[in-house]
């Protein structure tokens, strides 16, 4: 195919957006990983099942980086999972070190690629590719909101009982427990839940939301999730490989939007061939920007962090 992804990590999320990706016929993917034969096996076993799931994307897989030269998009989910009880910022010094390593090797070999960050803690591992790649900051995004806004959508469909289809759901912040997910500008049929349902359950529901991941790792027990933060990854690469001047909301870099400055937060983007294409500013209540703020002083924390322990 003339698009290529790499996705590194081919764990769970990493090896199913690989097969995502594939399945939808956006482009080949390299699949990268540490662990010997792992790449190697997921991506043959993917391979295989191509005939089946009609498609002609191929899935090379890999101990090393030779393959993902030229790469169009690097999708990186590298780094160990959180345990249960595990907060995200417990996992920080050693995704760290994870995201260091590959984003270097990775960014040398695709100088011209859009960066996706999976791993977490998400706003601080966008801050070391960042710095780590050199890459401008349009080609530097991290994947939360829209994992978070479709977490908030499925609980909205759930509780109204109407298609997902119907529903749109607008999340800022950080991706962690002080994300904002915004009901005023959550719809369905393009009506506010605020007029669909009572002020306690959405409240219910954006607890929901915001604690989404703790969730599902509570209920695996080992591992967290997979299925959504695969597509959600792949939902912002098909928007850049295809040029779709989509409007999702991705961690992305600010110089001064929403009066933050140097820092990855959440916010609407436009994602288009050239990665973000635009940061979509909208009009916020005082606590909404209280609560922005608040969001944006955790990431902050963790970004000082983060510079202790480098
Ligand atoms: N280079 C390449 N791959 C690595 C490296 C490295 N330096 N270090 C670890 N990995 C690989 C592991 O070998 C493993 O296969 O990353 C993979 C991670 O996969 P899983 O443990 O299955 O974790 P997963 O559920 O995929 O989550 C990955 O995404 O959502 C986030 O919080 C999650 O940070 C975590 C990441």
């Amino acid at each position: 195919m003339d698009k290529k992804v790499t996705v590194i990590g081919a764990g769970n999320v990493g090896a199913t957006t690989a097969q995502r990706l594939a399945e939808k016929e956006l482009c080949d993917v390299v699949l990268i990983d540490i662990a010997e034969g792992l790449p190697q096996g997921k991506a043959l076993d993917l391979v295989e099942a191509a005939p089946i799931e009609k498609h002609d994307a191929f899935i090379h897989g890999s101990n090393t980086y030779a393959a993902s030269a030229g790469s169009d998009i690097i999708i990186i989910t590298a780094g160990i999972p959180r345990k249960p009880g595990m907060s995200r910022d417990d996992l920080i010094k050693t995704n760290m070190n994870i995201m260091k390593g590959v984003t270097a090797e990775a960014a040398r070999l695709s100088p011209d690629a859009v960066l996706i960050i999976v791993s977490n803690p998400l706003d601080a591992m966008c801050h070391v590719a960042f710095d780590t790649s050199g890459f401008p900051k349009n080609r530097v995004i991290g994947m939360a909101g829209v994992l978070d806004s479709a977490r908030f959508r499925a609980f909205i469909a759930m509780e109204l009982n109407v298609s997902v289809e119907n529903t749109h759901a607008f999340v800022l912040g950080g991706h962690g427990d002080t994300m904002l997910p915004l009901p005023r500008y959550s719809t369905v049929a393009g009506i506010p839940i605020t007029e669909l349902m009572s002020a306690e359950k959405i409240e219910a529901l954006v607890n929901r939301t915001r604690n989404g991941g703790g969730e599902i790792v509570s209920l695996l027990k080992t591992g967290s999730a997979f299925y959504a933060p695969s597509a959600a990854a792949v939902e912002m690469a098909e928007a850049i490989l295809k040029d779709k001047k989509k409007i999702l909301p991705c961690a992305a870099y600010l110089e001064g939007e929403y009066g933050i400055n140097g820092l990855f937060i959440g916010v609407p983007v436009k994602l288009g061939a050239k990665g973000i294409e635009d940061i979509v500013q909208i009009k916020l209540t005082d606590d909404e920007n209280a609560a922005l703020q608040k969001s944006a002083d955790a990431v902050k924390g963790l970004v000082a962090d983060l510079k202790k322990l480098a």
